[in-house]
């Protein structure tokens, strides 16, 4: 059986440096107010004695943790992946560590994360929430956990947040398959009570309305959720469709939903784009890297990380310069072969 190693304490290391505790702590934490020579003697004791700090007792005294918690919706989607590494790369930076969480769309597993971020003493969670701005995250904040809405637009001054224009990103992929000539456009994603999804439908309709196009352009496809999986569903289904009335175009709230669209076209010997083309949102890696290379809205996934970390850590350690803020940045549109033909 391992032999275990007993913990030595901060008390342990004072005493073998011959310093107060206070000294000791502080060459851990804010080594700048420590002479060098005594720093030197605290650092010896901290490797003679193998001495680990107790994020814990921290915790203990009421102090808050070097972390900070982030709550994904769906973590095996790499949207949310590249926007973990833009935080981490922001926290690390920041001497914090992240939690992530994912809730996978669930309200009750996003509640239990939260609870969990509060006893950690977090210094603050990033959220990309289930439904909006909850009085349950009003009150996180009131006790004393700061809060920042990740890819959600917060409608009230209150809160931080960092998004795309989603509007505008549904529009822009709408208005280039109306460029191109489709006039029975397929908009495949749910559930349409997701804001990001809710707002991607919204552009959709502007662009096609715009267009001068009867609302029957425009068919859509809910799905139950924003997976692979569901893709390939509605691949089915679109080619359940008549012929007569079949869409020749896709648009679809996001890339992992188009790959799925596009694995279930190829299967059935579908054309891409020829009989259907297709366009994913996001700008995922395997958009471009897919057999047919996939048209997308381009998201700035890492940035829109880093501006969330920065804007909750600014907020967290009380910098007297922050006001919250809204960011909002802009999607772009970028077309590969899967939509690159005219109908
Ligand atoms: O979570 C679903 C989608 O919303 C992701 O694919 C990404 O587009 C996000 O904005």
């Amino acid at each position: 059986m391992a032999q275990r190693v007993s913990r030595s304490s901060i008390r342990d290391v004072a005493a073998l440096a011959r310093v107060s505790v206070g000294t000791a702590s502080n060459v851990l934490n804010r080594p700048e107010l420590v002479a060098a020579e005594t720093r030197s003697r605290v650092e010896s004791a901290i490797t003679a004695l193998n001495f680990v700090r107790n994020e814990s007792a921290r915790d203990l005294r009421g102090m808050n943790s070097r972390t900070i918690g982030l709550i994904v919706l769906d973590v095996s989607n790499p949207f949310f992946t590249d926007v973990a590494r833009g935080v981490e790369e922001a926290a690390t930076a920041a001497g914090l560590a992240v939690f992530l969480c994912n809730s996978d769309q669930s309200a009750g597993r996003e509640s239990r994360y939260l609870d969990l971020l509060e006893e950690r003493r977090v210094q603050g969670i990033l959220i990309t929430p289930v439904k909006g701005v909850t009085e349950r995250l009003r009150n996180i904040r009131a006790r004393g956990t700061s809060v920042v809405l990740l890819d959600r637009w917060s409608s009230t001054q209150n809160f931080c947040s960092v998004s795309v224009a989603d509007v505008t990103g549904g529009e822009l992929a709408a208005a280039h398959l109306v460029e191109q000539g489709h006039r029975r456009i397929a908009f495949v994603g749910g559930p349409l009570d997701i804001t990001q999804v809710h707002d991607r439908l919204e552009g959709a309709r502007r662009a096609v309305t715009d267009a001068g196009l009867p609302e029957g352009a425009l068919v859509v496809l809910e799905t139950p959720q924003l997976n692979v999986a569901c893709g390939r569903a509605a691949g089915a289904d679109i080619a359940g469709i008549t012929a007569s009335r079949r869409p020749t175009a896709a648009l679809c709230a996001n890339d992992l939903l188009a790959l799925g669209l596009l694995q279930e076209m190829t299967r059935r010997r579908v054309d891409v784009p020829r009989s259907l083309a297709i366009v994913g949102y996001d700008d995922i890696d395997f958009a471009a890297a897919s057999a047919v290379p996939l048209s997308s809205v381009r998201q700035p996934r890492e940035q829109l990380g880093r501006a969330a970390a920065a804007l909750l850590i600014e907020e967290a350690v009380g910098d007297p310069r922050h006001a919250h803020r809204q960011l909002i940045f802009e999607p772009e549109l970028v077309i590969r072969e899967s939509s690159r033909h005219a109908a």
